[in-house]
């Protein structure tokens, strides 16, 4: 499905492209409940809860945005605080690593740490031991190399080609070893990979493969509580939710997680729709496919953190019935949709999103933009819409570049803002 662009819409994105799910379906099958599930899910708020300025990040309402689009309310949840790195990724890697030096710890003393212990001086020498290592196209790298610390261990990161300058020196900030790659996001992924089976290293990857499923299930714990986060904030479920994609850990956490609530609640899940950048667009094609699909090339896309060319095994097993369609994007989508948010358009209180923050909210703008689109999701005036705005300005150059102002501008604006 193609739409046309306006001079009058600022979301008005030609080239977008919608893909409906056929496999959708609504189960919550005993195979998804061995990837997440409320017991794990249980041991990872409790663990993530107990550090050090944990705080639920804000739900933001944009009730301007939602009218123009034509649904009943809209909720930005900004992720843009958390931990202080900037990015949901603080929930998901560092989380990984906490569990992997845990497990560790069990294995070398025969006896399991509890959350507190993990990072303490009881196993400072078994932490200290431990090399953890990952590839990143940033925020990811950012979480690992920050739990690294904050628990003890090394941390080696390897970036591919794209990833500027920034993103390097923030993960070099925590004192990770960073080293840059030739090729793309997943060659990045492999040479981790073989670098950490010759030096004896843990791999912390956010996506999964067969034969490694451990890690990045743990990484999608973490992500989860977003969901149950933005849940309790609501006081309900949202009718749908947007959520970007690279290799799906993010949207498939987040939907698993509302979707168990909705099993529990006895209602029927969220419609849960892709963002997916069209140079990276593993997840449309997979979508349109009925199968997973790899995407080649050099996955350029200014949305960095999307620019995956290999869906997660893990995601799929979630999302293969868990989602309902998956939007292709062109990068001028998260241009317009930062913009938008940046200026408080429509009235709303301003937010700053980076480039990989906004790909659902554009999905949501190209859906709702379609007739056809908005009769198969039954988007309108009643519906109930969460986005998740997964970063903030990670990238402070690139989004002053893209906003014309910097993100601190912004956020003042945000403080000042009242609504009309
Ligand atoms: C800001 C941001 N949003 C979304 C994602 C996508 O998460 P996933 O790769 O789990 O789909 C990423 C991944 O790096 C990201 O950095």
């Amino acid at each position: 499905m193609k739409r046309r662009g306006s001079d009058e819409d600022p979301f008005a994105i030609a080239g977008s492209l919608i893909a409906f799910n056929a496999g959708a379906g609504s189960r919550y099958l005993p195979a998804m409940t061995e990837v997440l599930n409320d017991e794990a899910f249980a041991t990872a708020a409790a663990t993530i809860s107990g550090w050090q300025n944990y705080a639920p990040t804000p739900l933001v309402e944009l009730p301007g945005l939602a009218a123009r689009l034509g649904v009943g309310r809209l909720w930005f949840k900004d992720e843009g605080g958390r931990f202080g790195l900037g990015s949901f990724k603080a929930l998901g890697g560092a989380y990984a690593v906490a569990r992997l030096i845990a497990r560790e710890v069990e294995r070398r003393t025969g006896k399991a740490p509890s959350p507190a212990e993990i990072g303490s001086s009881a196993f400072a020498e078994i932490a200290a031991s431990i090399t953890v290592t990952c590839a990143t196209d940033g925020n990811h790298g950012r979480s690992v190399a920050w739990g690294a610390r904050l628990f003890g261990a090394k941390a080696v990161i390897f970036i591919h080609a794209t990833v500027s300058e920034g993103r390097r020196a923030a993960i070099a900030a925590y004192g990770a070893d960073v080293r840059r790659t030739g090729g793309n996001y997943d060659d990045s992924v492999r040479e981790a990979q073989e670098t950490a089976e010759r030096e004896g290293w843990f791999v912390v990857s956010d996506t999964s493969y067969p034969g490694y499923r451990t890690v990045p299930r743990d990484v999608m714990q973490g992500y989860e509580i977003m969901a149950a986060e933005a849940h309790a904030a609501l006081g309900r479920l949202p009718t749908h939710v947007f959520l970007q994609t690279g290799v799906g850990g993010m949207a498939a956490a987040v939907a698993a997680h509302l979707w168990r609530i909705a099993e529990r609640e006895g209602a029927p899940r969220p419609k849960i729709v892709l963002g997916d950048p069209e140079n990276a667009a593993c997840w449309y094609e997979t979508i349109r496919a009925g199968h997973p699909v790899a995407v080649g090339g050099d996955l350029d896309t200014m949305m960095a953190g999307l620019a995956c060319g290999e869906i997660s095994d893990l995601a799929w097993e979630i999302l293969a019935t868990g989602c309902d369609a998956a939007v292709r994007l062109p990068d001028a989508a998260a241009i317009a949709a930062m913009r938008v948010l940046a200026e408080g358009a429509f009235g709303d209180r301003p937010v700053v999103a980076g480039e990989s923050a906004v790909a659902g909210l554009a999905a949501l703008a190209v859906a709702t933009a379609e007739a056809e689109a908005r009769a198969a999701l039954g988007l309108d005036a009643d519906s109930v819409v969460l986005c998740l705005g997964t970063e903030g300005d990670t990238d402070p150059a690139l989004y002053k570049t893209i906003i014309g102002r910097d993100g601190d501008a912004v956020r003042a604006a945000a403080t000042a803002w009242r609504p009309a």
